[in-house]
């Protein structure tokens, strides 16, 4: 299906030809009451998309997209379980994980099964009944994994930082270890006590290179920190392959399984989680759970026009393909949420980052956007000013926590007062009468006066949403992470691609080991040849090896 064929599409077309030169702020004088119509409420978030260039029309326009897609019958099939995910046969179920629905799926008691087993392992090690081969309590959590066996946990880690029961005392410390690049393991490592440390290996394939290559490299710091010792209670397994973690030497009773049916990027409500559950308590991550529970009911009922998901990803496609934005920002104003960021750049850039629709087809259109962001306010003294003043259409998720929790006076009201005063000023910019007469006001001479005010206008008109929390909690966060999970199913939906495979990265790792072998020059490999721009670089890198 071409979505470009369709009247809705050709309508938007159309539309956007007509709202070339209106103004947001023109928006709120022509559509009184915009402000409260457009703050949208759903899976506990508030979600204000008044700030975007988008009128009554506009929006009107957008659902009738989502209705000539059949958006509804497609998010049906994603909550029945059906075979969503085209390309490798499989359902798309992870709400299952933190809904239990749909009721009666045949994975459900395994499911439940393994959540209890979490529950089970982190409360032991909280409480220092899961002793290592010596005898002593864990202290140290290393949680090895990359992409979504990573950064999905990390993340909430992090975010929840105040969730954290020991977290003054430090009782158990987390370590994420991720990158093939051997400095970081190394240095994880050598601050650690063998005795008091837990290797969770995460790995949906257990195939992936940097994370066996960090696995074993654990496993061998632990034979040689504690010589001829049953390793087998400092080393947890997760995955869907539990004969290769069998075979790297985990026991069944210490290997949490992984389903199919869960892509990496959507597991962070699976066993994925377990040092988050250890480091946080379990209920901390239960709660989590059903914050994105709570979003996926909201997804699943609330109609178009306050459905917060499905009007984040119309908000996206429009921009994106009637706009050409290039890239999309989220700036979370709470420090402990700033690698939120990152997660969702592997949710929505692997996810939406295709070229050919479900059935194989060339996709006429431009799919996901460069998802990227920072902390505010920091980014205001980093990036902002491309944001005023550059060439760019970058549309903006503000996303912030209406109430602190810490007590520090003045803070928060900061805080707040910077997110809304950057949404308000990319929206109203700065003209070059108002610089004028800001200049003339400070006493600014005219010549130097008429030197700077080119440079100090802003065009404005510059799109942002607001979401808000409440304030950071497990609920939030993930009714947060689940918010963007189904608005990108929704962009996957309008414009008709797999959001669930990610064939790409395959060759990228199939090019790599075919340079590794090169680097090794091992005869026994398989030496395909590389471009020569490579070999060149291999040669350096030999050269570099051994310095004159
Ligand atoms: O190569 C990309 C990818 O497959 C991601 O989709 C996935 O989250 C990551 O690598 C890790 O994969 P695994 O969990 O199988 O180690």
């Amino acid at each position: 299906m071409d979505v470009t064929t369709l009247p809705a599409w050709k309508s938007l077309a159309r539309h956007r030809a007509d709202i070339e030169n209106t103004r947001i702020t023109q928006l709120f004088e022509d559509e009184p009451g915009r402000s409260e119509r457009l703050t949208l409420k759903g899976g506990g978030l508030t979600f204000d998309v008044s700030r975007n260039l988008a009128s009554r029309d506009t929006f009107a326009r957008l659902y009738e997209l989502a209705d000539a897609v059949d958006l509804a019958d497609q998010r049906n099939a994603l909550f029945r379980g059906d075979t969503v995910n085209e390309s490798e046969a499989r359902a798309a179920l992870h709400m299952l994980l933190r809904t239990g629905e749909p009721a009666g799926h045949p994975a459900a008691p395994e499911v439940a099964d393994t959540l209890a087993r979490m529950e089970t392992i982190s409360q032991a090690v909280r409480d220092g009944s899961w002793k290592g081969s010596t005898g002593e309590p864990i202290r140290h959590v290393v949680h090895i994994g990359v992409g979504g066996s990573y950064l999905g946990p990390r993340m909430a880690a992090e975010a929840l930082t105040y969730f954290r029961p020991d977290a003054t005392t430090g009782r158990i410390a987390d370590h994420y270890v991720a990158n093939i690049d051997g400095h970081h393991i190394d240095r994880v490592l050598a601050g650690l006590r063998a005795a008091q440390t837990l290797v969770v290996v995460v790995s949906k394939t257990f195939t992936t290179l940097e994370t066996r290559a960090n696995a074993e490299t654990a496993r061998t710091w632990l034979q040689q920190q504690l010589p001829g010792a049953d390793l087998s209670r400092h080393f947890i397994a997760v995955s869907t392959n539990l004969d290769a973690a069998g075979d790297f030497g985990v026991t069944a009773d210490h290997t949490l399984p992984l389903w199919d049916f869960v892509g990496g990027r959507y597991s962070m409500w699976s066993a994925v989680g377990l040092p988050l559950a250890i480091t946080h308590g379990f209920e901390t991550f239960r709660r989590m759970l059903d914050g994105a529970a709570a979003m996926d009911h909201h997804f699943a009922t609330a109609p178009h026009a306050g459905n917060l998901p499905l009007t984040a990803a119309l908000l996206s496609v429009w921009y994106n393909c009637f706009f050409e934005a290039q890239s999309h920002a989220v700036i979370p104003y709470d420090h402990f949420l700033r690698l939120l960021p990152a997660h969702l750049q592997q949710l929505e850039m692997e996810s939406l980052g295709k070229s050919v629709t479900q059935d194989g087809k060339p996709l006429a259109v431009t799919s996901g956007q460069i998802l990227w962001g920072g902390e505010g306010s920091n980014g205001q003294h980093a990036f902002h000013q491309l944001l005023y003043q550059g060439n760019r259409f970058v549309p903006i998720d503000f996303i912030l926590p209406l109430r602190a929790r810490h007590a520090l006076p003045g803070h928060h009201e900061w805080l707040v007062a910077n997110c809304l005063g950057q949404a308000e000023a990319l929206m109203q910019g700065l003209s070059a009468d108002e610089v004028a007469a800001n200049l003339a006001a400070s006493g600014t001479d005219d010549t130097l006066a008429a030197a700077r005010r080119p440079h100090m206008t802003h065009a404005g008109n510059r799109p942002s949403s607001i979401i808000a929390l409440d304030s950071v909690t497990p609920e939030s966060l993930g009714a947060l992470v689940a918010f963007y999970e189904h608005k990108v199913f929704c962009q996957a939906a309008v414009w008709h691609i797999n959001p669930f495979d990610q064939w790409g990265v395959e060759y990228g790792k199939q090019l790599s080991r075919r340079v590794f072998a090169r680097i090794q020059q091992d005869p026994a490999a398989d030496q395909q040849p590389v471009h020569q721009a490579t070999e060149q670089l291999i040669d350096l890198y030999r050269k570099a090896q051994n310095p004159e």
